[in-house]
């Protein structure tokens, strides 16, 4: 991310959502608030800097849409037994918006610069913060989870499920190993959804033109993807670190779920995963 600057890729991924509800066909991620948001997103970037709708390609959108639909899917189904959400680098994320779970308390974490940008934002949409919304404010890179979130509340001995959608692949290795050992560490049964991609170098010859292109992409905009994980390396990684159940779904396992029919390229490469501690580990300190 650029120095006290809000993330650009945020502002990608909700014009996206907000296309995608507009413009895609199937249609997969219902998101009311995406086009409000990203209409005040948009506004706010200088006129000379606005991206073209058409920069954003029909694959990343599915891909974007069938990883919050994967994700919120699992949420509904965690829902009954959780009092406590974690947004995970929110951008401009609207769930907590549009949160439909009575006495779910949503925390969103992310870089201070993007969310300060987004509060502002949220006020020119005149979208309203629920009074059960947390913001945390935190760099993964120098900040810490743990302090953030012991600061508003956040128990450590309640269930959670965390969201962490379209952040790792921009985190040193050392932040995606720190924040999934926090959630790990847990003192109650914790959940998350992340996705990741895999290194240009693991896929087919055919694919890797693609997937070093949208790399580029994110370079130019000051967000390189910094951590890249093959299939074999991040469920060991999981594991080693304690998480006890994972679903791992690929851009074709995806695809045959959310979108058997869909014309689109095949963006191989391209994972969404739920990861789950069920026991309790250890209770450690905020
Ligand atoms: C591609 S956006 C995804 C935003 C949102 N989750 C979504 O799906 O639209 C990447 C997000 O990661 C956040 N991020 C990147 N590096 C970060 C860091 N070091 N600490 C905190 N957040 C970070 C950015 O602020 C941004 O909100």
């Amino acid at each position: 991310m650029q120095q006290g600057q809000p993330s650009r890729t945020a502002l990608g991924a909700a014009r996206a959502r907000a296309f995608h509800q507009t413009e895609d066909a199937p249609h997969i991620f219902a998101d009311p608030l995406a086009v409000t948001i990203a209409g005040a997103a948009t506004a706010a970037v200088a006129s000379t800097e606005r991206p073209d709708d058409d920069g954003i390609p029909a694959e990343a959108r599915l891909f974007l849409a069938m990883r919050h639909r994967f994700a919120e899917d699992a949420l509904a189904k965690a829902a009954g037994g959780i009092r406590q959400v974690v947004v995970l680098g929110a951008g401009l994320d609207t769930f907590a918006y549009r949160n439909p779970y009575p006495d779910l308390t949503v925390f969103e974490v992310d870089h201070p610069a993007t969310q300060a940008w987004k509060r502002d934002r949220l006020a020119d949409a005149g979208i309203a913060v629920p009074a059960e919304l947390r913001f945390v404010p935190v760099d993964f890179e120098t900040g810490t989870l743990a302090e953030g979130l012991a600061a508003v509340g956040f128990s450590r001995t309640e269930p959670a499920f965390f969201l962490w959608l379209g952040v790792v692949q921009y985190l040193t290795p050392d932040a995606v190993e720190a924040t999934l050992r926090y959630i790990v560490e847990h003192g109650a049964a914790a959940q998350v959804v992340f996705d990741y991609s895999e290194p240009p170098s693991a896929l087919p010859a055919p694919h890797q033109p693609m997937v070093e292109a949208l790399a580029q992409v994110m370079e130019r905009l000051g967000e390189p993807w910094l951590s890249l994980f093959t299939v074999d390396d991040i469920t060991a990684k999981l594991q080693t670190i304690g998480f006890d159940e994972i679903e791992d779904l690929d851009w074709r396992q995806m695809i045959a779920r959310y979108a058997p029919d869909s014309p689109a390229a095949d963006l191989v490469g391209g994972h969404v995963l739920r990861a789950a501690h069920t026991g309790h580990v250890e209770v450690l300190a905020p």
